[in-house]
């Protein structure tokens, strides 16, 4: 990166990581993802100096498009959706990287094409052959899309280039779709040059569990059964489906976030401490982790899943999840999953870790609170002690992106009262700089070829062991209950916490 670079602080004396010659592909580069957050993230990270300067982008897709217009999309996704400041430079010298391919997948005459684009870029921009292809695609059309790679003779690099895929969940519907997609996938590409996005790991707060964890020594020695009592992991959102019928309906709360984010965040916050940072010691702990987790005797007591109905959010009159355009209007899809899940080693024996995730919830936040137990004795009155709750560690993932410390504390006065206060530590204040979106150090690491942030298939399939039989649980009884948009879920959810004497926290 130069040193003119505004966006770099001058002081700031460790040398960025910067992604050598290489392009990427984006197959799927229409949808929302990719103007969403992929094309905004690719010029934060240009903007930020941490591409190459010849670094190039294809789209492709069915559409009639000429270069200029594929251009004139990424710039109107940029303007709109991009975190730094737009720098007319920047833009411009990204923007002669950019191609359009028209096609169908199992269309050869475009693969022909995409190849010659390639080869052409990599003549006129010095790419060197290195090229991610970003499957932002149904899984249904990632056999094509692989197969057609590996016959057009795309899928390996020539002499020292690599060539790289990136997969977007769903990582299948179950185990057994998933371990059926993974060998679709593998069966052209290496093991190592599979990228799987899990974007919650990309984000800045989420790595802050390791380094809370890790490198710090208070923490750690209070970090397990003999202190904690549980912990929760809410992952709440005010949206509701929005356009994404097609793809939520039949999907559901559990699949769609807590089979990947909401089962990493457990990871991250249960393993181990790694060997090292390299993302195969992370993996051995994670699994280590994912494998010692144990689902509830009775999930009809342990579990819950539940559908929004109508009301008010944000000042606005809403949908019930049924009334939503696209959804079939006897659907059983859940769009609230709570669960209740124990890891059987040493370390967590008996400490309940409570997942709850929801659309058109109270409000838009995601958190991890280790809560602990009372203190063994109180030698204070009860009476100045009743409004001193347990402690707890919470580490705020978003949206004040933080990490909060609960504990008791006397109440300025004459008597021995004892309420509870909060210590925080809040990203905004701490830093100058801005965290960046999880896609641009996704996309980053991918051209970088550093895994440690990308989930392995053995992670995957560890989560759909746990997720598989709830599901088939919720298949065959019944139907979920249904929950007032804006409101924290269901009372059933509220229920199976009071029935282990605890409360969900009202975040
Ligand atoms: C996606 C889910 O993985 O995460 C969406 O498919 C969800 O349903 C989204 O809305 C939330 O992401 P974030 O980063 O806004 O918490």
């Amino acid at each position: 990166m130069s040193s003119s670079n505004p966006l770099r602080d001058p002081r700031d004396r460790r040398l960025p990581r910067i992604a050598g010659p290489s392009g990427l592909v984006i197959f799927g580069v229409t949808g929302d993802l990719s103007r969403k957050k992929l094309m905004p993230a690719i010029y934060d990270l240009a903007n930020r100096g941490l591409l190459p300067p010849g670094f190039s982008l294809v789209g492709f897709a069915r559409r009639d498009w000429e270069n200029e217009d594929f251009a004139q999309v990424v710039h109107d996704a940029v303007k709109e959706h991009a975190r730094t400041p737009f720098r007319e430079e920047v833009w411009q010298q990204l923007a002669e990287g950019f191609r359009f391919v028209p096609g169908v997948f199992d269309d050869d005459e475009a693969f022909v094409q995409l190849r010659a684009t390639i080869e052409e870029l990599d003549k006129a921009r010095g790419t060197g052959g290195n090229f991610a292809f970003y499957l932002s695609v149904p899984p249904k059309f990632f056999p094509t899309v692989v197969q057609q790679l590996k016959k057009h003779g795309l899928s390996q690099g020539q002499g020292d280039s690599w060539r790289r895929a990136v997969i977007e969940k769903p990582f299948g519907h179950d185990l057994k779709s998933a371990q059926e997609l993974n060998q679709v996938v593998h069966e052209v590409f290496r093991p190592g040059d599979v990228f799987r996005i899990d974007h919650y790991l990309g984000k800045e707060t989420v790595q802050n569990i390791l380094a809370l964890r890790f490198a710090n020594t208070m923490f750690e020695p209070i970090w397990n059964r003999s202190y904690v009592d549980h912990v929760q992991i809410t992952m709440a959102e005010d949206i509701g489906i929005g356009g994404r019928a097609g793809y939520y309906d039949g999907i559901g709360a559990a699949r769609d976030v807590i089979q990947n984010h909401l089962l990493q965040l457990l990871a991250l916050t249960a393993m181990e401490e790694p060997a090292s940072f390299d993302a195969s010691s992370l993996v051995t702990e994670k699994l280590k982790a994912l494998r010692a987790v144990k689902l509830p005797k009775d999930l009809g007591k342990h579990t819950v899943r539940a559908q929004y109905a109508g009301g008010w959010q944000g000042g606005e009159e809403v949908h019930g999840y049924l009334e939503e355009e696209g959804i079939d209007p006897h659907s059983k899809t859940d769009t609230y999953a709570a669960i209740k899940l124990e890891i059987d080693n040493r370390r967590w024996a008996g400490v309940p870790f409570y997942l709850r995730t929801g659309k058109r919830l109270g409000r838009r936040v995601t958190e991890i609170a280790v809560v602990f137990q009372r203190a063994p004795h109180s030698p204070f009155d009860a009476t100045d002690t009743q409004e001193l709750g347990q402690n707890a560690l919470v580490i705020r993932v978003q949206p004040d992106e933080g990490v909060t410390i609960r504990f008791g504390s006397k109440v300025p006065g004459t008597s021995m009262e004892i309420r509870d206060v909060t210590m925080d530590f809040q990203y905004g204040e701490s830093f100058t700089e801005s965290s960046p979106e999880a896609y641009e150090r996704l996309l980053l690491d991918v051209l970088l070829g550093e895994a440690n942030l990308f989930p392995r298939h053995e992670e995957v399939e560890q989560s759909w062991r746990i997720l598989d039989p709830i599901e088939e649980f919720w298949d065959k009884h019944g139907k979920p209950e249904q929950y007032t948009s804006g409101t924290w879920g269901p009372k059933a959810a509220d229920e199976m916490l009071a029935r282990d004497g605890r409360s969900w926290r009202r975040p």
